[in-house]
């Protein structure tokens, strides 16, 4: 690809972050977009810009600032609802890819606020698909999740399984997203990707999931809530592996032969899923600290356990994750320590 410029949504969020500093490293003029709502504390999504040198005093609802740090990176505050918000930013910056990783995320979540799930995910998600077809983007890259797969009893999970039973509404619309992402390709050869990412972890991460939840009640000394008595498993992927997934898939970029050309998914994890109780006790190794346990019932609509069959993007794509469980969790532990303490020095405590 010459001309290379991307918008990528989900920006003061935790994976968009990570990514959007990944492209201005290599050069791409980087677009981010995200409305920084407040399903989690909105210091940590301001504290994520700030990384990026983008200032909060500088934000307002559909103005693009300018990064202080990278010449290449600008920002908007918008939502993906706000759909001649979407086509005029388009319309202006010609970008040659989209990266979708805004969306209202959360499986527990959804159970009390689903029609937050409908907006953004659904509703935004079509502004999207729209905004790609009128404006001739070469690629749409989105995140799914391995939610998709449900209570399925097959493991690995593999992205030929039927994934037609979803166990909560979140993951319903990210289906919904896979099937709407397929009709655009087919309709208007849109060439679009679809991620289904496994339990990601990792510095600035989600302080609404188990790694941050679990550093900070070890670090606190307050009790770890251990859903269905830890007899759970989860595919835990760290970060930089997601985003070398996620980069390995953008400039390839579907269009060629087969029955769906223009459309592809991709899970990106590990491919080595752990019981919580031992991500619990590598927690305690590499924070030198015991955890409080308080063993709770299974939460409705989790599922048991996780686990990606990564064949299909080692094939096509030459990509394998390369952290350890034990080297992630310490480089994560490290970075627990002593950022959050910076962040929490400028920014207060932030839940
Ligand atoms: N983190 C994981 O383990 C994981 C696993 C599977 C899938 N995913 C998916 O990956 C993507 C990124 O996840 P994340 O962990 O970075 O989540 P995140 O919540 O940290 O980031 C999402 C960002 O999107 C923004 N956003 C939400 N709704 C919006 C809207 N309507 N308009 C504009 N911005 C909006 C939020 O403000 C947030 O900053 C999401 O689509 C999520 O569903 C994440």
């Amino acid at each position: 690809m010459s001309k290379k410029k991307i918008l990528i949504t989900g920006t003061a969020g935790f994976i968009g972050f990570h990514l959007a500093e990944r492209m201005l490293n290599e050069n791409w003029e980087v677009v981010g977009y995200d409305n920084i709502n407040n399903y989690y504390d909105v210091k940590l999504k301001y504290a994520r810009l700030r990384e990026a040198g983008i200032d909060r005093d500088a934000i307002e609802y559909g103005k693009l600032v300018q990064s202080s740090i990278y010449p290449n990176y600008r920002f908007i505050k918008a939502n993906l609802e706000d759909c001649s918000l979407m086509e005029n930013l388009f319309q202006k910056e010609q970008f040659d890819v989209v990266c979708n990783l805004a969306a209202q995320a959360g499986v527990r979540y959804s159970i009390e606020n689903p029609r937050v799930y409908v907006q953004s995910n659904l509703v935004g998600f079509v502004n999207i698909l729209e905004c790609c077809r009128h404006n001739q983007i070469k690629h749409l890259v989105y995140a799914s999740s391995s939610s998709v797969y449900g209570n399925s009893d097959k493991v690995p999970f593999s992205e030929d399984d039927r994934v037609d039973y979803p166990v909560s509404l979140y993951a319903a619309t990210k289906k919904a997203n896979e099937l709407m992402a397929h009709t655009y390709s087919h309709l208007y050869q849109l060439s679009t990707t679809g991620l289904r990412f496994f339990t990601v972890y990792g510095p600035w991460g989600r302080p609404d999931m188990a790694p941050m939840l679990f550093a900070k009640a070890i670090a606190e000394g307050k009790p770890i809530k251990v859903f269905n008595n830890g007899d759970m498993m989860r595919d835990f992927t760290y970060i930089t592996d997601i985003i070398e997934g996620i980069v390995r898939v953008i400039e390839a970029i579907p269009g060629k032969g087969g029955e769906h050309p223009y459309y592809q998914i991709f899970n990106i994890g590990c491919s080595n899923p752990v019981r919580l109780m031992d991500f619990i006790v590598m927690m305690e190794k590499a924070m030198r600290k015991k955890a409080v346990l308080e063993m709770c019932p299974m939460q409705k609509g989790d599922v048991k356990r996780t686990f990606a069959d990564s064949n299909n993007i080692y094939t096509k794509m030459n990509y394998l994750p390369s952290f350890s469980l034990k080297n992630g969790i310490e480089e994560f532990t490290n970075w627990y320590i002593t950022y959050e303490d910076n962040v929490k020095r400028t920014f207060g405590n932030f839940n």
